[in-house]
């Protein structure tokens, strides 16, 4: 153990999320085996006996690279000197709620805690957004973050990138480690556009190694539907393959990721016609601890209508939260 601790918040901390990354965070699998960890939990009042509970079996577990636990319900103390935040916590539509109530709602939690970010984090803050509506959720926080480079902020679609992966493989019948340059554009949403237009099976272009209409058509529709058939079949949300990919993204944000590209949420340079500043999903790699837009791909006229559609409700939404004043600056 010789590198500097590192401070890692996580909001949500007694959710269900929550409970599958710690233990996984407090073991070293953000920053490796040599730095030790903070952690600061944040919740609402009535959360902050589960995040006690897990506290509990935290120091149960003997972390050996986990120096210190603090949970509170103030966004000002969790995120102050934080390195890392991983922002789970997000109020679920319930019945009766319209998308604009969804919206506003979040807009209560994102707002204070981008202002908390902007006046107490450390200066190399990283921030990675996973409660749901995420992308615009990030946009919040970020847009009440003046004093942070906007790049900081970025909203979780490995999730979607590692289903994309996964479901490639099975239908493949090839290896996860055997398939590279999957892309997933736009928003975590239903709209979202899982690429294999770049992809390599095995050394082969994805849409000779799999039937390009599945490809195009059931494919795209099965990964950005996972979330839901995974709701319907387990009776909760994702929730361990979550804690999983929002553990690779920050991983692979600090450390790297290699020849291979994968998918993140982050505010667009105008890459491929995003409208600038709009925080969607791209073809990224990590190097020297900043994510960079894989530039140079082509976009088919089918990809375009895709890509298209997705940052046309991100647009939506944009419009709707500014309406409701949420994007002050
Ligand atoms: P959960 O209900 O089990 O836990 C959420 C926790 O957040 C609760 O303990 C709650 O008390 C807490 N919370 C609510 N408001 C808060 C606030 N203002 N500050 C701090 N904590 C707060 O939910 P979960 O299954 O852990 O999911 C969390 C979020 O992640 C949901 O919005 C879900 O839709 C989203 N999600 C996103 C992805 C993705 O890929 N981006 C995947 C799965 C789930
Ligand atoms: C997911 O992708 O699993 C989550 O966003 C949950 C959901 O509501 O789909």
């Amino acid at each position: 153990m010789s590198a500097q601790p590192v401070t890692i918040a996580l909001s949500g901390a007694g959710g269900q999320i929550g409970y599958a990354a710690l233990f996984r965070i407090a073991a070293g699998e953000i920053c490796g085996p040599d730095t030790p960890v903070n952690l600061r939990l944040l919740e609402i009042p009535q959360g902050v006996g589960a995040a006690e509970g897990t506290a509990l079996e935290l120091a149960d577990c003997a972390f050996p690279l986990l120096n210190s636990i603090t949970i509170d319900t103030d966004p000002a103390v969790v995120f102050e000197g934080a390195n890392l935040a991983l922002l789970v916590g997000a109020r679920p539509r319930t019945a009766g709620m319209e998308r604009s109530d969804l919206l506003s709602a979040n807009g209560g939690i994102f707002g204070p805690q981008g202002r908390a970010l902007n006046d107490h984090a450390a200066d190399d803050i990283r921030v990675v957004v996973v409660g749901n509506p995420a992308n615009t959720n990030a946009l919040i926080a970020q847009r009440n973050a003046p004093d942070i480079p906007t790049n900081r902020f970025t909203a979780l679609t490995r999730l979607d990138h590692n289903r994309a992966v996964g479901l490639l493989a099975e239908r493949s019948g090839a290896s996860v480690s055997d398939i590279s340059g999957v892309t997933v554009w736009g928003n975590h949403s239903l709209t979202q556009y899982p690429d294999l237009s770049h992809a390599i099976v095995n050394g082969v272009p994805a849409l000779d190694a799999v039937d390009p209409a599945w490809a195009r058509g059931e494919y795209i529709e099965r990964v950005a539907k996972r979330g839901g058939e995974v709701i319907q079949v387990r009776g909760s949300s994702s929730a361990a393959s979550a804690a999983n990919a929002a553990i690779d993204h920050m991983h692979d944000w600090i450390n790297g990721t290699g020849a291979d590209w994968t998918s993140v949420s982050l505010p667009s340079d105008g890459s491929y016609g995003v409208p600038n500043g709009l925080i969607s999903s791209f073809p990224v790699r990590s190097t020297g601890g900043s994510w960079t837009i894989v530039q140079g791909l082509t976009v088919d006229v089918f990809s375009r209508e895709r890509i298209d559609a997705s940052v046309t409700e991100l647009l939506e939404e944009h419009d709707a939260v500014a309406s409701l004043g949420l994007l002050p600056h």
